[in-house]
């Protein structure tokens, strides 16, 4: 049954650890944060879109059935509408309000959270309030990929729509398997995310490159996913991708002992292996910047047990552990593993 109008909720994302690994069928330790993009939506009878940017004050207005290209915000509002419809998602013509707290551009999935919020506020407000969270998390990578240009994973995608509070998630991107793994720190631990003030659009910036190279080395190994090199078969190939696929089956080999780690209590260990993650990062994957670095050696220097780069890399916030006693770092914030993506609770919106 279709409704007057809804209210959806779509959290930004922390990565643990496992980065670059999404698209390469591999492992990632990701959990949802406490802010994240509101989308209202209500139903208005007429065949047509109008949606505002609160944040921006502006605003679009377009046909519901098949949409055109936009640029910008209005990229992802195009798209969510089109790749909803064209996989059959009976849509009805809706007023919608986008708004939020989350940081955007600065590597804690503020795209991810728009497309998702949007989605689930598309198909409640028609009638579907029990989604498929993996066929959604894909559906909105169409969305960047196809509308946005940026060639990105599922990972920020179901990081929002599988957040727990208290709980990481461990997504195996071969089989997509999802399962939830206790990140409730105790005794003085916390987790901080320390911002290095440098904006990134994965579109624009080295990500789809990444990506690419990626693909080049399956090319040349002859096998769809880098899920299944060996180490060994690396040894052939040019050295700039040797690096390349080296981070990648190191990172999910310390997915796997982060998940270890955590069960077993031990966080100085976890702290180990952000930093092992953060320095492959930087010297085999190569997505790091200047001042991505001065962020990660403050939260160093002020005593954290381990810190690294989050997300698709060349700027945004830098993720640190702290132990009992360690101050956090001027502007440095904590996060906690929070709420996944979910309806709130159907209201009126204003006109
Ligand atoms: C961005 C992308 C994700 C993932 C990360 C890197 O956040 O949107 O799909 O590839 O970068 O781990």
């Amino acid at each position: 049954m279709s409704r007057e109008s809804v209210s959806a909720f779509a959290p930004g994302r922390v990565n643990l650890i496992g980065e670059h690994t999404d698209y390469n069928q591999g492992l990632a330790l990701p959990f949802a944060i406490s802010e994240g993009v509101t989308v209202h939506a209500k139903a208005t009878g007429e065949e047509r879109i109008l949606v505002r940017a609160l944040d921006r004050g502006e605003r679009d207005e377009f046909a519901l059935v098949e949409p055109t290209g936009a640029m910008g915000w209005r990229a992802y509002v195009h798209g969510a509408v089109a790749e909803l419809g064209q996989a059959g998602h009976p849509l009805v013509g809706a007023r919608l309000e986008i708004g939020g707290d989350l940081q955007q551009g600065a590597g804690l999935s503020s795209s991810a959270a728009l497309e998702v919020a949007l989605c689930l506020a598309l198909l409640a407000l028609a009638g579907e309030t029990e989604v498929d969270r993996i066929g959604l998390a894909k559906l909105c990578a169409r969305v960047e990929s196809e509308w946005v240009g940026a060639h990105t994973g599922t990972l920020d995608q179901l990081a929002s729509l599988y957040g727990t509070p208290g709980m990481a998630t461990r997504i195996d991107f071969q089989t997509f398997d999802v399962e939830p793994v206790s990140l409730r720190l105790e005794d003085g631990w916390r987790l901080v995310t320390l911002d290095s003030g440098e904006r990134h659009e994965n579109a624009g910036s080295a990500y789809n490159e990444r990506r690419a190279e990626c693909s080049e080395v399956c090319k040349l190994l002859g096998i769809d996913s880098l899920r299944q090199a060996s180490w060994d078969a690396l040894e052939g190939i040019p050295e700039r991708l040797r690096r390349r696929a080296r981070h990648v089956l190191s990172e999910n080999v310390r997915v796997n002992d982060t998940v270890a780690a955590l069960q077993a209590g031990d966080l100085p260990a976890v702290g180990r292996l952000l930093s092992a993650s953060h320095a492959s990062l930087r010297d085999q994957y190569e997505v790091s910047t200047p001042a991505v670095e001065r962020t990660v050696e403050r939260l160093l220097g002020a005593g954290a047990a381990g810190a690294r780069i989050v997300g698709g890399g060349f700027g945004g916030h830098v993720l640190g552990l702290l132990g009992p006693g360690v101050r956090v770092p001027e502007g440095g914030r904590e996060v906690r593993p929070s709420q996944g993506a979910h309806l709130l609770e159907t209201r009126a919106m204003e006109r």
